[in-house]
């Protein structure tokens, strides 16, 4: 590979997005990847330090108990959750980032899956104790993030938590100039996710350790 894979990807991007298929993307990302064409910027060989911090703080105990990793890539967040006991589904759009996860954690607990976040299965609905949303909302178009977000809240059940990690967008800066992707999350999409029994319990904002210039939210909610 010649090119910078930031550009790759982002090319990658542009062209689906000119097409109106905004989630065609990350397939075509995920399979040069494996074609050794591109590198996929947020595949980090580990679980998100943010999550990695959670677990350790609340350690959740997931026995007989379900997670839902959405948008989860090629699975380390998830392998993160299946580890501390949950009967957990990862799933993401992608069919090569699912195979890419099931290669990468051959001895999984956790069950991998392509489903579509914006049409997901009927029987997730309120199905999971543990919710886990990374970077999944914000990387697709503005138009698109309040479905999303509400499909995200319907898979948690009552006495469920959701966990959102996901880059901040100050409030003041206007939808029209955020050249996407992504499309960081104002305060007012993160609180969003909030209904009338989904309670958002706790909220950070920090910075991200290799740029201090990008903040990152980590939102907790509860559903009554
Ligand atoms: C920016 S990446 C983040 C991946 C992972 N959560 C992480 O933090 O490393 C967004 C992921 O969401 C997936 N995705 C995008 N739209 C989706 C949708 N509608 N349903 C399920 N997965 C989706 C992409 O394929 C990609 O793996």
């Amino acid at each position: 590979m010649t090119e910078d894979p930031d550009v790759v990807s982002r090319r990658i991007a542009h062209e689906s997005l000119a097409e109106d298929d905004p989630t065609g993307w990350f397939e075509r990302l995920y399979s040069a990847a494996v074609d050794g064409q591109a590198v996929v910027p947020w595949d980090r060989g580990s679980a998100h330090v943010l999550l990695t911090d959670w677990v350790e703080t609340a350690r959740p105990d997931g026995t007989g108990k379900t997670a839902v990793i959405v948008g989860a890539g090629t699975g380390w967040d998830a392998e993160l959750i299946a580890d501390r006991g949950y009967d957990t589904t990862a799933f993401d759009i992608s069919p090569t980032a699912i195979d890419t996860a099931k290669r990468n954690h051959p001895d999984s607990k956790a069950q991998y899956e392509v489903a579509d976040l914006l049409n997901p299965p009927a029987e997730w609905h309120r199905a999971f104790d543990l919710v886990v949303e990374i970077y999944t909302v914000q990387a697709l178009p503005i138009v698109l993030q309040a479905d999303a977000i509400k499909h995200v809240g319907d898979l948690v059940r009552a006495g469920g938590t959701l966990l959102v990690i996901a880059a901040a967008r100050d409030d003041d800066v206007a939808d029209e100039d955020v050249e996407g992707p992504p499309w960081p999350l104002t305060r007012a999409a993160i609180e969003s996710f909030t209904t009338d029994d989904l309670r958002l319990i706790q909220l950070d904002r920090t910075p991200s350790p290799t740029d201090p210039t990008i903040h990152r939210w980590r939102a907790e909610y509860l559903r009554d």
